[in-house]
């Protein structure tokens, strides 16, 4: 069975897609510089508008609470305008990888990743459900050395880019099995899921990942609902420390140095048990 997918979307883009994400790049910038700004701006109308606490949410009260609500609304305007420009790129531009090909092109990655991709070892991510962009752009990066990994490194030097293509494919199309959140870590771990950390400047992961983990294929925003606790709690502290580099614009990078170890456990704990795939599992 063959699947369309558009690995490249964003990196060969037609030339008005270029120029929406020139603009949104633009803007986030642009903005980015000026949230201080912005801030005490709103603070000040907010106090000065007759009517007080109805000219303006409760958000614009404190400065780090209206730099947080910024964030979170120009994340959301940035998401939505790269999945109007991916999608158009995707219907131009879509490379085809092949599922039932891949499977015939994983029997080296079983041994790590499992069968199916839903690794058995909680150090080794499970692939299975993985949105195929996502898939395709790591195995690139861990082939050019963007994402560097002793394990992972040497596995991509006999596959092509068609290889990446079929497998990525097929791992897509598989399901994954769920996982489980420890009640202990579950009240802090959902807090920063969906909320972030106003006080630290963390970005809710909602944002991006979705309320339910499933991440965003178009934009390469992997699906981290039901991933191995302890993946995730080791590829957030590669992004602290920047020995895992290879998100754009350091997005990331800049979540993951805010956060502390007892916040990346707990959060770590509630994507494990997170799931998006109703009815029949539960
Ligand atoms: C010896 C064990 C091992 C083998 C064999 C292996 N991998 Fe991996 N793989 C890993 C580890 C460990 C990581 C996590 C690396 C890190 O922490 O950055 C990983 C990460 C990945 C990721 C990134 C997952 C994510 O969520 O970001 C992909 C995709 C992947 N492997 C695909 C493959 C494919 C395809 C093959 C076979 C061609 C393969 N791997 C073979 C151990 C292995
Ligand atoms: C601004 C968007 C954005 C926000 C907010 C965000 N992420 Fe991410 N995240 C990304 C992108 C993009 C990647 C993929 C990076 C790459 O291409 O390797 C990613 C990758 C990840 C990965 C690695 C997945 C894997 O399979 O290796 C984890 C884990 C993760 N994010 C967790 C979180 C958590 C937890 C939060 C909230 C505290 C969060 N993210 C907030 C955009 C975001």
């Amino acid at each position: 069975m063959s699947y369309m997918i558009s690995p490249d979307a964003g990196w060969t883009p037609k030339r008005s897609s270029i120029r929406a994400r020139r603009t949104v790049a633009s803007w986030t910038s642009l903005l980015k510089g000026r949230f201080d700004q912005y801030a005490d701006i709103l603070i000040y109308i907010r106090g000065f508008s007759a009517g007080g606490d109805r000219a303006l949410p409760r958000q614009f009260t404190s400065k780090k609470r209206a730099i947080h609500t910024m964030k979170t609304w120009l994340i959301s305007i940035s998401v939505a305008t790269a999945l109007i420009s991916s999608g158009t790129q995707a219907a131009g531009e879509a490379a085809a990888g092949d599922a039932t090909a891949g499977k015939a092109k994983v029997a080296a990655c079983t041994a790590c990743h499992g069968p199916n991709g839903n690794a058995l070892v909680p150090t080794w991510p499970k692939l299975a459900g993985q949105h195929a962009q996502y898939i395709y752009k790591q195995l690139m990066d861990f082939k050019s050395g963007a994402r560097a990994n002793a394990q992972m490194g040497p596995q991509m030097i006999p596959l092509s880019e068609q290889d990446f293509r079929d497998i990525a494919a097929y791992y897509s199309t598989q399901q994954q099995t769920p996982g489980t959140t420890d009640p202990a870590a579950a009240e802090l771990g959902e807090r920063i899921y969906r909320g972030g950390n106003p006080a630290t400047g963390v970005t809710a992961c909602t944002g991006c990942h979705g309320p339910a983990g499933a991440g965003l294929g178009a934009a390469k925003f992997p699906r981290v609902a039901g991933q191995h606790a302890q993946y995730l709690d080791s590829t957030l502290k590669g992004f602290r420390t920047g020995a895992r580099a290879n998100d754009p614009n350091g997005m990331m990078r800049d979540v993951a140095s805010r956060m502390s170890d007892e916040e990346i456990a707990a959060v770590s704990q509630f994507i494990q048990g997170l799931t998006d795939w109703p009815p029949d599992s539960p």
